[in-house]
């Protein structure tokens, strides 16, 4: 039968482990050109690409392995890397049967791979674990496999011994999907019920959903409904990619495609949703529909000679292709027209700004991150809040609360001090220890996300030297002492520094921040008070001095090119000023007050 020659399997891996690198391998070995080739052409065509406003994800890719004579069709389905996109995560793999677990022979397992490994087998996937990097001289598959056997839990004897590099045991992997990972089981003749697990954007095509179909079968010309709207699409193409889109006639139960059907937004091709047909609508959708609810917060102006309708437009366009990113239109004082933007998490933050300024040339400021506190206020009205310009006064508040989350660290033995001690500092609620060995262990705690966006990650790193690796999803609100703390310079609040603090966190933060605008900020012809306040109180305080007349007295009579220098260096620090009231302000001092140490 067909399906029993259909291999559905992901690849789940640590950055870095050599996820990308193996599946190029095995594309490669199926006799397709890879990926990465691929993705340099299409890259080739960049400025086309920019023009359209679209991005181009390879997110299932369909091999032909032959086995013994037989023919088996094996569909590669990528999973997102990074704990941002759990979700995204879990409804890839929900088009599985079976997920490849790719270990480092000589990192090992790491906290990541975990959260993603048990993903895998909450949705009972057979995982086939992989061992790779042999090549180097640090490799220990041995002690890897052991590793792999103690902490998650699988048989990993079998497991591959492989170089996605040199390409070194390579098709013992697909030996291994062939044999391991199950065939797919569904009716082809029930109703449609098929998953969509991705969708991007294509200005030609509308909305193009990557789907899994579990149930029955869908074609040209069909009236597909979704499940969680109940709108109604035609479907003009079905197909698969291989790597490029090859369109196909019919897509059936146990096959991974695409579709496409003149989808305006792809609000309407939500991830997770079930595709059915109109007339023929199957009884109950896949379970698991999440609406993508952003976490994270933060301002996005035009920096100084940037205009406001070019975020905008970039805004909408990278809007398309994720429907987690929100935005909408605000107005600081100090920065006037931007955006408040809504974001999974921080990675998503920064990949937004940085494809902002990459791949749409912008010059953008970014206001400190922040989360959504719950405000009760005394008349027992209950408000979001997500910028702190909007905090009630504190007369009117009851109380606060703000989001905490499930962290999952995983670091060596030798940080575990470290570690607590910053945890501790953060406000964290250590739940338990687990020992993974005897070189590493997994500290569970509970963390405020309000701290673990504020720089939490870069401090880990560096308390680990690099080892220690995090994972952490939302649990619930819960009550603390929360405050606004304002940031005033010469005496006017500039409102884009605000922020929402723990009152433990007050006085260190105030300080810290007028120190660093004390610094980066250049001295004026007159003196600039910085002052942090709460309230009306002023909590710390500097003062950048007033501007000696004679800059240049330092090069005196001396050397020239020096004084040029000098003269540029102003010239070029000048452009990428920002007047906020009386004062100028570089726009660096935006980010580094974000910044813990
Ligand atoms: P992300 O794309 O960042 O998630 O990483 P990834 O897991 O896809 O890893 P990728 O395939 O990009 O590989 C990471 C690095 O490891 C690259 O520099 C690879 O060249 C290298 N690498 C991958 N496989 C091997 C291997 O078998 N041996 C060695 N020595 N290096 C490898």
């Amino acid at each position: 039968n067909r399906q029993s020659k259909i291999r559905n399997f992901c690849i789940i891996a640590h950055i870095d482990h050599g996820k990308s690198t193996l599946a190029d391998r095995l594309i490669e070995k199926t006799g397709l050109l890879t990926k990465r080739e691929m993705k340099e052409q299409i890259l080739d065509n960049m400025d086309l690409e920019r023009e359209r406003g679209i991005t181009i994800k390879l997110q299932a890719t369909r091999l032909v392995y032959n086995k013994n004579g037989e023919e088996y069709i094996l569909n590669l389905i990528d999973t997102p890397g990074h704990v941002d996109f759990t979700y995204e995560v879990s409804r890839s793999l929900e088009a599985c049967e079976g997920a490849i677990l790719v270990v480092d022979a000589s990192q090992g397992v790491e906290a990541q791979t975990l959260a993603n490994v048990y993903l895998a087998v909450d949705q009972d996937l057979e995982i086939i674990p992989v061992i790779n990097k042999i090549d180097l001289p640090s490799a220990r598959p041995d002690e890897v496999k052991r590793e792999i056997e103690d902490v998650v839990g699988i048989e990993a004897g079998y497991a591959p011994l492989i170089s996605a590099k040199e390409g070194l045991n390579t098709e013992q992997v697909l030996d291994a999907i062939v044999e391991y990972v199950p065939k797919p089981e569904g009716d082809e003749n029930a109703p449609l019920k098929a998953l969509i697990f991705d969708s991007f954007y294509d200005s030609y095509k509308g909305a193009v959903a990557y789907v899994r179909i579990k149930e029955g079968a869908v074609k040209d010309g069909d009236e597909i409904m979704m499940m969680s709207s109940g709108k109604k699409f035609e479907v003009n193409e079905v197909g698969y990619f291989s790597p490029g889109p090859r369109p196909v006639d019919e897509l059936k139960a146990g096959d991974v495609g695409y579709i496409t059907a003149s989808i305006k937004d792809v609000k309407n091709c939500r991830v997770g949703d079930t595709i059915t047909k109109a007339d023929n609508p199957c009884d109950k959708a896949l379970p698991g529909y999440k609406k993508a609810t952003p976490m994270v917060y933060c301002g996005i102006y035009p920096a100084e000679g940037e205009k406001f309708e070019n975020i905008r437009d970039a805004l909408e366009k990278l809007q398309l292709n994720d429907a987690a990113l929100e935005f909408e239109p605000e107005t600081s004082v100090a920065l006037g027209f931007g955006f408040r933007c809504g974001f999974l998490g921080l990675l998503h933050m920064e990949i937004i700004q940085q494809r902002l300024d990459r791949e749409f040339d912008l010059d953008i400021i970014t206001t400190s991150p922040g989360v959504i506190y719950k405000v009760t206020k005394t008349n027992g009205e209950v408000l979001m809040i997500q910028n702190p310009s909007n905090l009630p006064e504190q007369s009117e508040i009851e109380y606060m609360e703000e989001p905490v989350v499930d962290a999952r660290i995983m670091i060596p033995n030798e940080y575990v001090g470290n570690v607590m001690e910053l945890c501790q500092e953060r406000r964290g609620n250590m739940i338990n220890m687990e020992y993974i060995d005897d070189r590493r262990l997994i500290l569970n705690y509970e963390l405020p996300l309000n701290e673990v966006i504020y720089d939490f990650f870069d401090a880990l790193k560096s308390k680990t030297r690099g080892y220690g690796s995090l994972d952490y999803e939302f649990k619930e609100y819960v009550k603390s002492k929360l405050e606004k703390l304002d940031i005033l310079l010469n005496k006017e609040v500039i409102d884009a520094f605000s922020l929402i603090v723990h009152e433990s966190k007050a006085y260190s933060r105030g300080r810290m921040i007028c120190d660093r605008l004390k610094e980066v900020i250049p001295r004026h012809m007159f003196a600039i008070p910085v002052q942090a306040s709460i309230g009306n109180k002023v909590i710390a305080r500097e003062t950048i001095k007033a501007l000696r007349k004679d800059v240049l007295s330092k090069c005196y009579g001396g050397d020239i090119s020096r004084k040029r220098k000098l003269l540029e260096k102003q010239k070029e620090g000048k452009k990428k000023m920002r007047q906020l009231g009386s004062v100028e302000v570089p726009q660096e001092a935006f980010l580094s007050v974000l910044k813990y140490d």
